[in-house]
């Protein structure tokens, strides 16, 4: 019996097997799987500059030694996931190649700037948290090395989120200022942290296929609902209020129902013209052109240990 690539690989899916890097895979599926991961990637590489904007401010030594950890952690992910791509095929100098001529994307939310110490707070209670929801499904995706990736990605990210909630419910039980600055940066990040799951369902050119391939294991918006569900717990907990009047429990359904996104923002935001963009592709540009010495370096010390272990 003569079986087609396509069967066995539909096959493999079916039984939840995972498909690795040397098995046979339809080109749009790898393709599918470079797009995604790299933007992922990009998305924890330029996630740093928010928060780095922040580490020579922290209020206390605990603080900053805690975010700058938590930077750190963002690198990892950053060169896990380029690692993860790089097994389908593409380079890691091709994938910084799109991100810095505006070809691949990152995630939206890394667009907005952070005023405040709290914003630390919100990122890691919002940001981080909607990253999770987003990420943990992740870890049972149909490639394998994406999948495994995610596992270390995850434990760490959650451990994020718990600082910045803990950041958070200290500032609520501090100065009437600091609780205004708090629910400040709430309000600022509440939108673009719902904008972070993508566009609604009905207008998302990826999530059928994805599914199907079971690189997405919910839709975009199955995901924002229960981020809505659990934020709107949490916001009690630490007693700020999350910035849409339109925000309710429904009984009937069993969600809290909530309010219009601003898609035009979004797209602004996706499209190049969010506040931050222009700032964080230069930054990310200009890391490149300033480690172009150490790159030469590297490479002729490599050289150099090649000719002396042919000699
Ligand atoms: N920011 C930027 N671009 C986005 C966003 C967003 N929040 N949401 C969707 N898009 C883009 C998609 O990348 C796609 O553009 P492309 O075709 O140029 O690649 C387009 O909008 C249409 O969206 P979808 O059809 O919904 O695309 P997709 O199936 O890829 O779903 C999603 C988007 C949910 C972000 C998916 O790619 C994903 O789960 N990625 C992995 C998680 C991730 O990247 N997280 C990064 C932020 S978390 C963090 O780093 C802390």
């Amino acid at each position: 019996e003569i079986t087609c690539p396509d069967q066995v690989f539909l096959d493999k899916l079916d039984r939840e097997l995972k498909i690795e890097p040397k098995d046979w895979m339809p080109e749009p599926y790898r393709q599918t799987l470079i797009r995604q991961i790299s933007q992922h990637a990009h998305s924890e590489i330029v996630g740093m500059l928010p928060e780095g904007n922040w580490i020579t401010r922290a209020p206390s030594l605990k603080r900053k030694a805690i975010l700058l950890a938590k930077v750190q952690d963002e690198a990892g992910h950053g060169l896990y996931l380029y690692a993860a791509a790089e097994t389908l095929g593409i380079s890691r100098e091709k994938m910084y190649q799109q991100l810095h001529n505006g070809k691949a994307k990152y995630s939206s939310i890394f667009n907005y700037p952070t005023l405040s110490w709290a914003d630390i707070g919100a990122i890691g209670w919002l940001v981080d948290g909607a990253a999770i929801m987003n990420q943990v499904p992740l870890c049972r995706n149909s490639y394998g090395p994406y999948a495994r990736a995610m596992v270390r990605i995850c434990k760490e990210e959650s451990f994020h989120q718990r600082q910045g909630f803990e950041i958070l419910l200290t500032l609520s039980r501090g100065t009437p200022q600091q609780r205004a600055m708090a629910q400040d940066a709430v309000n600022r990040w509440w939108w673009p942290s719902m904008m972070m799951f993508g566009p609604p369902d009905a207008s998302s050119p990826h999530t059928q296929q994805s599914m199907r391939w079971k690189i997405k294991r919910f839709t975009n918006d199955e995901l924002r609902q229960k981020f809505v569900d659990i934020c709107a717990e949490q916001a009690t907990i630490l007693g700020f209020s999350l910035p849409d009047p339109l925000l309710k429990w429904n009984a009937t359904t069993g969600h809290f129902d909530f309010g219009p996104i601003n898609w035009d923002e979004f797209n602004q935001v996706i499209n190049g013209n969010g506040p931050c963009n222009k700032e964080r592709l230069d930054a990310r540009r200009k890391a490149w052109d300033d480690g172009e010495w150490v790159r030469e370096a590297a490479e002729a010390h490599a050289a150099k240990q090649k000719t002396k272990a042919a000699a």
